[in-house]
């Protein structure tokens, strides 16, 4: 899939960008680093009151025993599944065909640890129940992404997921959630994090999605899940001598953040429910269940680039910096709705899309 760049520069150049926190500065670190007493004393090589309590403080948050930090949820993930294939003596798992580990991991779980993927659904829909009970092969673990991101951040209804979960503990298969957005899903399920961890045996959240910070996870479970996946970390290289530049990161923006997932869920839907006035355009999902969707639009990119170029010029609001070209006559693109979304006035949004709608009429076809 080609992938058009050429609004990154006039994004940049916008007054206000729709989605995300805030550029990727140094600030975001500085800001963080303002607040800290500077003789604090930082972790070493995992250990030290900075990791332990920021690990303590997680693993109560999502209701496991225990939880790791680690540098990247890559890592983390592949650690997950090696711990429950070697548990189960059966390198199988089972996930959604555009999950993370296999569209935008290199292939690290079939390479490092020769584990062998079962693809769960199709491409363009969510992984049911059904999928799994008529799943032919054992597996030891079942992965599920919520949101499954590259489907617009698309969930199961609850009863769905307990379902699953049921049926996953009846038959010894452990489940591992993949919760890079898990603190983004909260609002429409209406449940708290503990409980949707509750349905999963491991759980990896990620603290520069919705959070903001500079990069980080965590890895949680039940003690002896958690005391091996320590193990792999420094197996893998992810124990650095030092890692609080993150943890601190990770603390200070859930801090500022956690409570606020709420008001990013409502601004997607609004901005979706904007977008979706335009002809010609539509958000996927139509009504977002998180943070994120995309947006499809049905005009090539070659088209839409220029034009949106000019609005972001013209209003100083800046949707997108890419455009992916879906078809010859068709493009997407991702919006996550964040601190940014908030500062953006009304009036200027609803101009943007107003020229939009007007411009691909007369330019579009
Ligand atoms: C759904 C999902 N899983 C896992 C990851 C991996 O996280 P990291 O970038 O920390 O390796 C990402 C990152 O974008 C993600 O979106």
């Amino acid at each position: 899939m080609k992938v058009n760049q050429s609004l990154i520069d006039p994004l940049q150049a916008a007054t206000y960008i729709v989605g995300g926190n805030a550029p990727r500065f140094v600030q975001e670190l500085k800001n963080v680093l303002d607040q800290v007493d500077g003789n604090l004393v930082g972790d070493t090589y995992g250990s030290g009151k900075m990791i332990e309590d920021f690990q303590n403080q997680m693993a109560a948050y999502l209701g496991k025993e225990s939880a790791v930090f680690f540098p990247s949820g890559t890592m983390a993930q592949q650690i997950a599944l090696r711990i429950w294939c070697d548990e189960l003596r059966l390198p199988k798992v089972a996930y959604h065909p555009l999950c993370h580990l296999e569209i935008h991991e290199q292939d690290g779980l079939k390479e490092l640890h020769h584990i062998q993927p079962i693809l769960l659904a199709d491409k363009d829909r969510l992984i049911t129940l059904d999928d799994v009970v008529q799943l032919e092969d054992n597996i030891s673990c079942l992965l599920l992404e919520l949101p499954q991101r590259e489907i617009g951040g698309q969930l199961p209804a609850y009863s769905e997921l307990e379902a699953i979960s049921a049926y996953c503990r009846d038959k010894g298969i452990k489940l591992h959630l993949d919760g890079a957005r898990l603190f983004e899903i909260t609002p429409y399920y209406q449940r708290s994090v503990a409980e949707i961890c509750a349905l999963f045996d491991s759980v990896y959240v990620s603290f520069y999605k919705g959070i903001g910070g500079i990069a980080g996870a965590i890895l949680a479970g039940d003690t002896a899940f958690t005391e091996k996946s320590k193990v792999w970390k420094r197996r893998h290289g992810g124990d650095l001598i030092s890692l609080y530049p993150y943890i601190l990161s990770s603390k200070y923006y859930f801090d500022q953040r956690i409570d606020k997932m709420g008001q990013y869920y409502e601004g997607a839907k609004e901005l979706a429910a904007i977008m979706n006035q335009c002809e010609g355009i539509q958000t996927k999902p139509i009504v977002p269940v998180s943070n994120m969707f995309h947006v499809h639009m049905d005009y090539s990119a070659d088209v839409i680039s220029p034009i949106l170029a000019q609005i972001y010029e013209e209003t100083g609001v800046g949707l997108t910096g890419y455009l992916i070209e879906t078809s010859d006559k068709s493009c997407s693109f991702e919006l996550s709705i964040g601190d940014r979304y908030s500062k953006a006035p009304k009036d200027k949004l609803n101009e943007v899309f107003r020229l939009l709608e007007m411009r691909l009429k007369v330019n579009g076809n």
